[in-house]
């Protein structure tokens, strides 16, 4: 398993009206860049569509992560991986048929994540941790909606138990965690087990978005080491 512990910042706290410089500022920092999509429905907010997406593709090699919080995700698997996503990650509360739409997503040739609510049963993960059956596991440690909200700290226990699922059956899937991650919590983050770090605020409500990608990716790696 790749065992790097690294920060993937989500746009959701970067400027709407400077995306293309926002993408700048951390492109020397990391592979991955979040995108979070919120329908109103799922979520009680709104943020982007394809149509942004579309727009910043054109401006950053980053592999878009995009996170979609909406009810009806069979539906946007494929605009948004012509808008150029890299993986999609829906939620597991939004589909009758999750390994339908893994391999709908895969079909595409994008790599396929599943996340999960803070409220939701952790073992019903259990079928996407089995070998290959999904590229990424999304473990909220915040009620899905808004950036800059605090970390639950009932979310490390059940970072612990993804953790195990994924390495008893011998799955490669990336442990992800997003919400409330910052410089004071990634260490513990990372120790529980996530490898793939979202965070929003964090990142871009810094001075240096940049160093603090750098800083965090430090604690972290440090952490498990
Ligand atoms: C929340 C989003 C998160 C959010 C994280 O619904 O899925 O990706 O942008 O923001 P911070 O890091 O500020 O909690
Ligand atoms: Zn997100």
């Amino acid at each position: 398993m790749n065992n790097e512990v690294k920060t993937v910042p989500s746009i959701l706290s970067a400027d709407f009206a400077n995306l293309e410089r926002d993408l700048k500022k951390i492109e020397s920092e990391c592979e991955s860049v979040h995108i979070d999509i919120m329908d109103g429905h799922y979520v009680p907010n709104l943020s982007i569509g394809v149509p942004v997406v579309k727009s910043i593709r054109k401006v950053t090699g980053m592999t878009f992560d995009t996170h979609l919080m909406i009810t009806n995700p069979e539906d946007f698997v494929e605009p948004f991986a012509k808008a150029g996503s890299d993986m999609i990650t829906f939620h597991i509360e939004c589909t009758d048929d999750p390994v339908a739409l893994i391999d709908k997503i895969r079909s595409l040739g994008l790599k396929a994540g599943v996340a999960i609510h803070p409220d939701t049963d952790i073992n019903v993960l259990e079928p996407f941790c089995r070998k290959g059956a999904s590229d990424l596991i999304l473990v909220m440690s915040v009620n899905p909606g808004f950036g800059e909200q605090s970390f639950m700290e009932g979310a490390y226990d059940r970072i612990r138990a993804v953790r195990k699922m994924l390495d008893d059956n011998g799955s490669s899937a990336l442990l992800a965690v997003d919400g409330g991650v910052r410089k004071d919590n990634i260490d513990k983050v990372a120790a529980a087990g996530a490898r793939h770090i979202v965070a929003g605020s964090a990142v871009f409500k810094s001075e240096d978005p940049a160093a603090t990608v750098r800083d965090l990716n430090k604690i972290g790696n440090d952490s498990i080491r």
